[in-house]
């Protein structure tokens, strides 16, 4: 396949899509030297999902990406190379590195080998600082005899001094826990079953956040599930909770939403970023990506997000309790033009991408729900083709939502989508709205990224967006539109 162009109509400017062929989950996330290694599912032959091998781009910012083609290729020709994780080695505890390798430069990717007899766990390491591989003699180093068993995520655990993988049992409904002190030798110590159960659990992820205001930590549990997610198709739920380096306890057993849109998948972490959280996810959804209406490449990933808990979040007026917030990484540099004051506030981008965030109070929000008052946000090219979001405010909170009607033909693309979110103070509602809006994706943070929403869409040439408001509300705020990064 030729290498397709960025400029391409609805490809996204300041997001990372491949150079052509379809993507799917991110990869081996792991930061060492400057840069940020995302690697990611790759059919690099077709435009639909097939046999995938590893792809590889780096950055230094988040937003500007460098692509290096396939980093970890089949060995077969039915052989998938399923998703995984990396991790930097620097006390060589595998034993794959010698003095002349610098600790910084000591990768081990693992990853899932998937064919048609199994899924096992394999390792791969690079001397070079996750350019080039070269696969483990001894793999697998799990093998359980499962075709259902799959996407190892690994991290070290400080206090008992240990590698801890978190793997998918997918049709078990399990998340297995394993540890090691060489990430050969595996130990299955604990599982992990609850939530929405869809078709399959896939993708985990365990991460430790910081509880934002306090010195306080917790650890979230990510558990993806395809098909089955309420909105359709696939989707990401997390579960709050203490480890110890072996068993997850949650605090409850709520099903938390890691996000409320239709595109945002197989999320992962990026390993070795000390304290600071930051992920990203597949912006698209197993119900139609292998039909969206792009050309010569599928799929993107959402913005880089940093990731904490908040306390106290109200989710009705009685109860508070945490919740997983998100701040896109969207570099400043990238702005171009701006405007800011009170609706209506309307901008042009020469790249279609833009970045915005707006404040919405007023009287009696909320007071009447057959009040149809809404804020609007429109994104439009010359014809008058659109995607319309906005917030709608009801006596229980508001709802904001995406109508992405008239552009892709599918029946399982959900045209009007919505979120839920209750205001800190529901006497004073306060809505807070931040939106990255580039091309063929929309990612919108609520109050502060207690809610996210991501959805993919189609419009060609959109390059306008405009903010109005109807009368009740007080809307003020900024639209930038962006630099492309490509
Ligand atoms: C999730 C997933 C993973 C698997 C990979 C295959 O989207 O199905 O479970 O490893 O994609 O591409």
């Amino acid at each position: 396949m030729a290498v397709s162009r960025y400029d391409e109509p609805i490809r996204p400017q300041v997001h990372y899509s491949p150079p052509y062929g379809f993507m799917n989950d991110p990869n081996g996330m792991v930061y060492t030297n400057g840069l940020y290694h995302l690697f990611y599912q790759w059919n690099p032959k077709d435009t639909v999902a097939g046999v995938p091998q590893w792809g590889h781009a780096t950055s230094e910012d988040l937003v500007h990406w460098k692509n290096h083609g396939v980093a970890i290729a089949s060995t077969t020709e039915d052989e998938g190379v399923f998703s995984g994780s990396a991790i930097l080695d620097v006390d060589n505890t595998s034993g794959f590195f010698d003095g002349s390798v610098k600790p910084e430069d000591r990768v081990v990717a693992i990853f899932t080998s998937n064919t048609p007899e199994k899924q096992t766990q394999n390792l791969a390491y690079s001397t070079d600082g996750g350019f080039n591989f070269t696969r483990y003699s001894g793999n697998p180093v799990i093998d359980v005899n499962s075709t259902q068993f799959r996407d190892p995520k690994v991290f070290f655990h400080e206090d008992t001094g240990k590698w801890v993988m978190v793997v998918a049992k997918s049709f078990d409904y399990e998340i297995a826990f394993y540890t090691s002190s060489d990430l050969k030798n595996w130990e299955q110590v604990s599982t992990f079953t609850g939530g929405l159960y869809g078709y399959q659990y896939e993708v985990p992820d365990l991460v430790k956040l910081p509880v934002v205001g306090t010195s306080e930590y917790k650890w979230v549990l990510f558990v993806s599930i395809n098909p089955g997610m309420p909105l359709g198709g696939s989707g990401t739920q997390y579960f709050i909770g203490d480890f110890d380096g072996e068993t997850f306890k949650p605090d409850d057993y709520v099903v938390r939403m890691a996000d409320f849109g239709k595109d945002w998948y197989a999320a992962q972490t990026w390993s070795n970023t000390g304290d600071d959280v930051l992920g990203l996810a597949w912006a698209s959804n197993w119900q139609y990506t292998n039909e969206v209406p792009t050309k010569a490449w599928r799929s993107c990933m959402s913005v880089a997000r940093q990731m904490a808990l908040k306390k106290n979040v109200k989710y009705n007026p009685g109860y508070a309790g945490y919740s997983l917030i998100q701040e896109p990484l969207i570099n400043k540099e990238l702005r171009a033009d701006s405007c800011h004051g009170n609706t209506p506030l309307s901008l042009k981008s020469e790249t279609g991408a833009f970045e915005f965030r707006i404040n919405i109070t007023g009287k009696d929000l909320g007071s009447d729900n057959t009040d149809p008052s809404s804020v609007r946000i429109t994104i439009s090219n010359s014809t008058g083709h659109r995607t319309l979001l906005g917030l709608r405010p009801f006596d229980t909170g508001a709802h904001f939502f995406i109508d992405r009607s008239n552009q892709f033909e599918h029946p399982l693309f959900n045209e009007k989508i919505s979120a839920y979110v209750n205001p800190d103070d529901n006497d004073n509602p306060v809505y807070d709205i931040h939106g990255i809006v580039d091309r063929g994706i929309i990612e919108i943070f609520i109050n502060n990224g207690t809610i996210a929403f991501t959805n993919t869409v189609f419009v060609a040439d959109a390059d306008k967006l405009l903010i109005e408001a109807d009368e009740k509300f007080t809307v003020n705020g900024e639209i930038h539109s962006l630099k492309g990064t490509w």
